[in-house]
């Protein structure tokens, strides 16, 4: 594999980060999501870990500030790492409060060390051997018995990543996913306990052929969903919430 296909180097094109908030534009599926259910539970998860005691956060794999401008509504000290400048500069005019670094901290480490560490969207897309550098990376970078907040979006029995790859079987791709039990794992065996799961994201992304009547539906059934125990198995995305040992 070159160096221009690994997850690493997959957001950095010139301008990429403008495309990455198009795709979180608000009549996009991931928009929605964000706005009526992500959000939330981001802000809510933090909160309760700051109540806990929490201060420093570090967001790994930062982007272009999305989780990084919840975290600095509720923590004093955030800081942002990640290898790509597009996406940086992005993150660099939303989240004014926060130290942004271009670091890939797989390779080199900071001197600080943080109680929380959040990291959205880079488990499912990740390379086997990279998820393991990041797990190991985050770990050396927590304070003892600090927080990881991540989440998957890549769950293989969720309705989205069934017809994904589906569709990937026809073209002769790979659909990328990760499962629960697959992160659980991964977490273990970097020094993790798993804390908390919570699920989310159940609809397929059907929602650009039928915007008129999806669009009110995602809040209600994203909400009421969940409280389904069988469903549990087939949300897209789970957050997690891990501890140091
Ligand atoms: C899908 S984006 C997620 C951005 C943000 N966390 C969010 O949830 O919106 C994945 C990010 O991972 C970054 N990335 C990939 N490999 C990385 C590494 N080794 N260290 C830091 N960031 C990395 C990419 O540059 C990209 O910005």
């Amino acid at each position: 594999m070159n160096d221009s296909a690994t997850y690493r180097h997959s957001h950095t094109t010139q301008g990429y980060g403008e495309t990455y908030e198009a795709a979180y534009g608000p009549s996009t599926y991931y928009g929605q999501l964000w706005n009526t259910i992500e959000r939330d539970l981001v802000v809510s998860t933090l909160k309760q870990i700051r109540q806990a005691g929490a201060e420093k956060c570090l967001d790994f794999a930062c982007g272009t500030g999305r989780i990084l401008g919840v975290a600095e509504s509720v923590f004093d000290c955030t800081v942002g790492v990640d290898v790509s400048d597009a996406m940086i500069a992005v993150a660099r005019e939303k989240c004014a409060k926060s130290k942004i670094i271009k670091q890939d901290l797989t390779c080199s480490s900071l001197q600080d060390r943080f109680d929380v560490i959040t990291s959205f969207r880079f488990f499912r897309n990740a390379e086997e051997s990279l998820r393991n550098d990041a797990l190991r990376s985050m770990h050396r970078h927590l304070s003892g018995n600090g927080y990881l907040v991540a989440n998957i979006h890549g769950n293989p029995c969720s309705p989205g990543m069934i017809a994904l790859s589906a569709r990937s079987l026809v073209s002769r791709g790979t659909a990328r996913t990760i499962s629960k039990k697959k992160f659980e794992r991964l977490l273990t065996n970097n020094g993790f306990k798993t804390e908390m799961q919570i699920n989310y994201s159940y609809l397929p992304r059907i929602g650009s052929f039928f915007p008129r009547w999806y669009r009110p539906l995602m809040g209600p059934f994203e909400k009421a969903l969940p409280n389904l125990p069988l469903l549990r198995h087939i949300s897209e995305s789970t957050l997690f919430v891990a501890r140091v040992v």
